[in-house]
């Protein structure tokens, strides 16, 4: 199987990579990115003792943004650092140590390790190979796919939950508030606590030539939301008025992404945002969204309390599995 890591490995005193990863020039991020500014995507302090404020920041931001970035998060700097030394460490791995958990060529699952194989609508390849596995809720989890090497891996996993389930609350009550509706009702109306907590780790190698590949190429995400933790290497974009821009790498922030789920059930309020990534020429980037989303049975639609006669559904109402059947299937929803 084809790993961008090895691809990156025999590229390193080389100059040229495979066609397979080299974009069309209207996607090549050295030609589509508007240089020379970062885009300031909303910073919202989660310490600032004005929840009031706090709430009306995130509502502002999921509604004309669909990102926005929090720092002061009650998540320690250690449980984070952790969470990704040991990420890290799988990655670097021998070859044949990783590939014990690779997705299996039958499962249903997206769980496992592994590189995009099914080719994108233009035939082009991410720079990017990734792990994902479950980590919540614990009747979903399934082992088989949680990294024993290095021992400690569980562990920073676990301990970043912990934590991550607070962030989780605070943004869904805010967002509920900001529709009119009681704190916890998006939450429950979401799948509440039985939502799937589906961790990805991105590594992105160095490449050769930064400009003419992408990471992940551009997409909203299906979740309903998305908590992402990012090395310090620059490479998140997101796009504004149909240009792309660099998203400023704020260190210790999260990254929240509104995903397609949370535009739905908010009936178009907020918005999923749209966004791609670009890899360094020099420097290993590494992220670690973790997207939170229905069971694959769970309806999905406009929650019942935003639509009425002057105010009709926007959206479909599907489970969720349909949902992403379409949505890989480039089927229209
Ligand atoms: C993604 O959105 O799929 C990846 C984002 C990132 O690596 O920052
Ligand atoms: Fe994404």
């Amino acid at each position: 199987l084809l790993r961008v890591q090895t691809v990156a490995s025999k590229s390193n005193n080389n100059a040229s990579i495979p066609a397979m990863f080299v974009r069309a020039e209207t996607e090549q991020p050295g030609i589509t990115t508007v240089h020379g500014i970062k885009l300031e995507v909303p910073i919202i302090d989660f310490s600032n003792p004005n929840e009031g404020k706090v709430l009306r920041e995130i509502v502002e931001a999921s509604s004309k943004w669909g990102m926005f970035q929090i720092v002061n998060h009650e998540i320690p700097s250690h449980v984070i650092s952790k969470l990704q030394s040991v990420g890290k460490e799988f990655f670097e791995l021998p070859q044949e140590e990783k590939e014990l958990y690779a997705k299996p060529l039958s499962s249903e699952s997206i769980e496992g390790y592994g590189t995009k194989l099914q080719k994108e609508e233009n035939g082009k390849k991410g720079w990017v190979d990734h792990l994902f596995h479950i980590i919540w809720p614990p009747s979903s989890i399934n082992y088989r796919f949680w990294p024993k090497n290095p021992p400690t891996y569980r562990e920073a996993n676990e301990e970043y939950l912990k934590y991550l389930h607070g962030v989780v609350d605070k943004v869904f009550k805010s967002m509920s508030i900001g529709l009119g509706l009681e704190e916890d009702e998006l939450k429950n109306a979401a799948g509440g606590d039985n939502m799937i907590h589906m961790l990805k780790i991105n590594y992105y190698p160095p490449c050769p030539c930064p400009d003419l590949v992408l990471g992940v190429p551009p997409h909203t995400d299906m979740s309903h939301i998305t908590i992402l933790v990012p090395n310090e290497v620059q490479g998140l974009q997101a796009s504004r008025d149909g240009h792309w821009y660099d998203v400023k790498y704020v260190p210790n922030a999260l990254v929240i992404h509104i995903g397609d789920q949370i535009e739905i059930m908010s009936n178009g309020k907020y918005k999923a945002v749209f966004h791609r990534t670009t890899v360094s020429k020099e420097e290993t980037r590494i992220s670690w969204p973790v997207f939170i989303e229905p069971q694959p049975e769970y309806e999905v639609g406009p929650h019942p309390k935003l639509v009425n006669e002057e105010n009709p559904p926007k959206y479909k109402t599907k489970k969720y599995k349909d949902y992403a059947y379409c949505k890989l299937n480039k089927i229209p929803q």
